[in-house]
């Protein structure tokens, strides 16, 4: 082992540093961007004489419907605005199917399985794990899904129920998906079954930090392809406003909102109507969200921007990285199998990373080559520091 680097690691060791970076949360700075909401005056009466403090309205005011009617570029028929996070409504997507489905509950199909694009988010697979439903992974590539992949998944496997992708800035890759990808999974799902269920994650919709590439809304892109039965996508303001605090919203054709109102009937009798009245003063129209995130962004950048400096820096012997253009993670890649070595590594300097098997079905990478560096939650000097760490864990881990 190189002597220098060893030198550098014992230095770090000495120091006892403690910094986390295993999750995507923002920093306080930008949580104070929406302050306003603590202390904001609402009127308790609603649109249609709704008095927001009583029971009722179970998909949402339908003022805040055709606010995420307006987010998400689907009619206003299609919204559920719900209330403390898109897993819940993901979580209650996969539960009605699961308890109800459509011609047959997902309980009464053999050994149902789920497509899960890697990496991943690890609370996605956990939703899987709870059911019981079995994961295929599917490669990511800088388009959207390896589309090949997909077909050949298809081709070999029955009873594959559906997808779960996250179309913008993917957790935690980054990967923007384009609309030939999108409009393609349509058309290779639909020809599998009438049924395939996609159920876009669309946690970073307005999270921008970087000039991103162009992308048509997936509900208009699914109603382009006909395959509205087949989506249902999901956001929320968990990082726009207050991380579970915030609004949610999603759309599902006739069929799916039934099923998912359905399962809803016994666990919310409605969703918290005086916080999306909050929301509605503070932020009421797209522009507003756009423009609340490019203060977001003003804060994020600098942190991602100096993790590419940083990685940059060592050149692409060890390994390589894509450049996210929003969203809250940096995947890297090394070329040799040593990503939980690097985390080991990391972690003896003081640093904890995501453990590298929580972004796989199952935790288990063959390859254990990808890492996921969370850079927003703490300063930017810390994460100085945390890269510093971060590449001389990478290079001695490939010198080993
Ligand atoms: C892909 C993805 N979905 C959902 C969430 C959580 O969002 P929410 O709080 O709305 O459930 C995250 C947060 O890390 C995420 O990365």
């Amino acid at each position: 082992m190189n002597d220098l680097l060893l030198k550098k690691y014992e230095d770090f060791r000495s120091r006892n540093i403690n910094i986390d970076i295993t999750r995507g949360k923002p920093e306080a700075s930008q949580l104070d961007l929406s302050n306003d909401l603590l202390n904001i005056e609402i009127d308790h009466i609603a649109e249609n004489n709704v008095d927001i403090r009583n029971y009722g309205e179970p998909l949402g005011l339908i003022e805040a419907r055709r606010f995420g009617s307006e987010l998400l570029d689907a009619p206003v028929e299609n919204i559920i605005t719900g209330e403390q996070s898109s897993l819940l409504l993901s979580y209650q997507t996969i539960l009605a199917h699961y308890l109800f489905g459509k011609s047959t509950p997902w309980k009464d199909i053999k050994n149902p399985k789920f497509i899960c694009p890697v990496p991943g988010f690890d609370r996605h697979f956990q939703i899987f794990e709870d059911f019981k439903i079995e994961m295929i992974p599917l490669p990511l590539v800088e388009e959207g899904l390896d589309l090949k992949a997909l077909g050949d998944i298809l081709e070999t496997h029955e009873n594959v129920m559906g997808i779960i992708c996250v179309p913008r800035h993917s957790n935690p890759s980054g990967e923007v998906y384009s609309d030939a990808n999108i409009k393609q999974m349509f058309d290779i799902t639909k020809k599998y079954s009438e049924e395939f269920l996609i159920l876009f994650d669309n946690a970073y919709l307005f999270h921008d930090f970087l000039p991103t590439k162009a992308q048509t809304p997936v509900w208009k892109l699914a109603e382009e392809s006909g395959s509205t039965h087949q989506v249902v996508v999901a956001t929320s303001f968990s990082k726009v406003t207050f991380g579970g605090g915030g609004l949610t919203f999603m759309a599902a054709d006739a069929e799916n909102l039934e099923l998912i109102k359905r399962i809803r009937t016994s666990m919310v009798i409605c969703p918290d109507k005086v916080n999306q009245i909050r929301h509605l003063k503070f932020i009421a129209s797209k522009d507003a969200v756009l423009a609340h995130m490019q203060k977001h962004a003003a804060l994020v950048r600098p942190k991602f921007e100096l993790v590419y400096e940083k990685l940059d820096s060592i050149g692409d012997i060890f390994g390589s990285y894509t450049k996210p253009t929003g969203g809250y993670f940096i995947t890297y890649k090394t070329k040799k199998p040593i990503a939980n070595k690097v985390n080991q590594l990391c972690k003896e300097m003081g640093v904890l990373l995501t453990p590298a098997s929580a972004i796989f079905p199952y935790g288990h990478n063959p390859d254990d080559n990808l890492m996921r560096i969370a850079p927003t939650f703490i300063t930017i000097n810390e994460l100085e520091i945390a890269m510093d760490v971060f590449l001389i864990a990478v290079q001695m881990a490939h010198n080993d």
